[in-house]
């Protein structure tokens, strides 16, 4: 069974927009936009960029390193020079808690 994990409160991602999780085997932020969070993994599949600090513009990222743009909903490819999709991770907000799922993402 895969467990949920408790980033932060609601309140902080609404304040900075976003918060980052470093884990030894990869990055991931998580978003409030439009009212919604989304959890994608913090590597740009163009070049690695990272795109925490990249616009967001309505529930689409953009990389800061190139200009990719990404789905947040799907983590699909909405423009170059990205072709291969974000990873997506499942994300709520429990008792005032942002919480992900990790699945199988090695910790
Ligand atoms: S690293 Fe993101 S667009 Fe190039």
């Amino acid at each position: 069974m895969t467990s949920w994990v408790a980033l932060c409160s609601q309140d902080e991602l609404q304040r900075n927009g976003l918060y980052v999780l470093e884990l030894p085997s990869t990055s991931i932020v998580v978003f409030w936009a439009e009212g919604e969070i989304y959890a994608v993994e913090n590597i740009c599949t163009h070049d690695g960029g990272e795109l925490a600090g990249g616009p967001v513009d309505g529930t689409t990222v953009v990389c800061p390193r190139h200009g990719a743009r990404f789905d947040l909903r799907t983590g699909a490819v909405l423009a170059p020079p990205a072709y291969g999709p974000l990873r997506t991770y499942p994300a709520q907000i429990r008792e005032g808690q942002v919480e992900i799922q990790l699945g199988d993402t090695p910790r």
